[in-house]
């Protein structure tokens, strides 16, 4: 075994915390069993204790360690061979072992497949579920490179495994499948149609306006994911930028644009002000960038980010969602 995995293991086997890769953004791990060593995730993180975290499993097998899986196994079935390991989120009815500050005190929990080498690897040498919220203090943006992490929390944990850049890039999916028919709770990468389809059921999307006033979803915050730079977010074709005074301010599209000086030209702006999240419009790309431009844009020094919103289609969705509760914090 790796030494990292190992020491990591250990720490976790002992009641510590540690940084961890996933597909969609680092997560700061503890064992879900140990209602002390979680307590030390929401004190890092500044989270409050009634946003209840997700527990990471190695595979199906551990699901009924933890949950009641008896009334939703077809719909289990049907999601974790199609999509575990994998983004997305389970909600299921939990089982005594799971102590309440994991779930602060509701009776489903949020269970998790995550596909990253390095995060599998722990999870089968410490033999423990892991919780695991995303790795950045409560309400900032979440990271998506180890270097994001130690920025902010790195006086804060001893051991964080670096697993290089999250090839998701956006958090998971999460779906309740408790519900008579099965609702988005969370947009991510896996889709409602995709999961439609494979559940062979109709499922109830994500809306941004029920979510934020739906006690099913807490910690479904209006405002999350903010940078602290001002971030206003415009839609694709829009030109107009004069009237956001800012004495610095940078520009992010979606897209590279045609003729990037030409745009910086015509917006008074300095071209290295300009940036984009992809060069042909991938929001598969988009959504791996995200996270880190944001950040090092909320290092610079800007005092306004203008930021493009996706597409609202596919994993747009998701993309938009983290934008619109980013940029929340500055709507007055
Ligand atoms: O991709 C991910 O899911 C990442 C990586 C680290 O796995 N984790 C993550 O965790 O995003 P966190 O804590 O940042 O977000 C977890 C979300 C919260 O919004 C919480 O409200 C929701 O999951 N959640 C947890 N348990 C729930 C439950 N029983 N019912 C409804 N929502 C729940
Ligand atoms: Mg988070």
């Amino acid at each position: 075994m790796n030494a990292d995995v190992f020491a990591a293991s250990q720490e976790l086997k002992g009641g510590g915390v540690v940084v961890l890769p996933t597909e969609t953004v680092y997560g700061l791990a503890a064992n879900a069993l140990d209602a002390e060593a979680v307590k030390k995730i929401f004190a890092i993180k500044g989270r409050p204790l009634n946003d209840p975290l997700i527990l990471h499993v190695l595979d199906i097998s551990w699901l009924e360690r933890y949950t009641h899986v008896e009334k939703f196994l077809p719909r289990i079935e049907k999601i974790t061979e199609t999509f575990w390991p994998g983004p997305i989120t389970i909600i299921l009815p939990k089982k005594e072992i799971i102590p309440d500050i994991v779930t602060a005190g509701f009776s489903t929990v949020a269970v998790r497949c995550p596909d990253h080498p390095t995060f599998r690897a722990v999870l089968k040498a410490s033999n423990l579920p892991l919780a695991a919220p995303s790795a950045n203090p409560f309400g900032y943006v979440s990271p998506t490179r180890i270097g994001q992490v130690k920025a902010t929390l790195g006086d804060k944990v001893k051991i964080m495994l670096d697993g290089g850049e999250c090839s998701v890039g956006l958090e998971s999916t999460i779906l309740d499948i408790t519900c008579p028919t099965p609702r988005i709770l969370r947009p991510g990468a896996i889709t409602a149609d995709a999961i439609s389809k494979v559940l062979e059921e109709d499922v109830v999307d994500y809306d941004v306006q029920i979510v934020s006033q739906n006690p099913n979803a807490p910690g479904q915050l209006k405002q999350h994911y903010c940078t602290n730079t001002r971030l206003v977010l415009f839609e694709h074709g829009h030109r107009e930028f004069s009237q956001y005074f800012a004495k610095k301010k940078a520009i992010v599209f979606m897209q590279r644009p045609n003729n990037p000086d030409e745009i910086a030209k015509k917006l008074q702006l300095p071209a290295e002000d300009i940036f984009w999240l992809s060069y042909d419009g991938n929001l598969d790309v988009v959504a791996r960038n995200l996270f880190s431009t944001l950040q090092y844009l909320d290092s610079a020094q800007y005092d306004t980010i203008l930021c493009e919103r996706p597409p609202r289609e596919g994993i747009g969705i998701a993309i938009d969602d983290r934008l619109l509760r980013a940029a929340a914090k500055f709507n007055g």
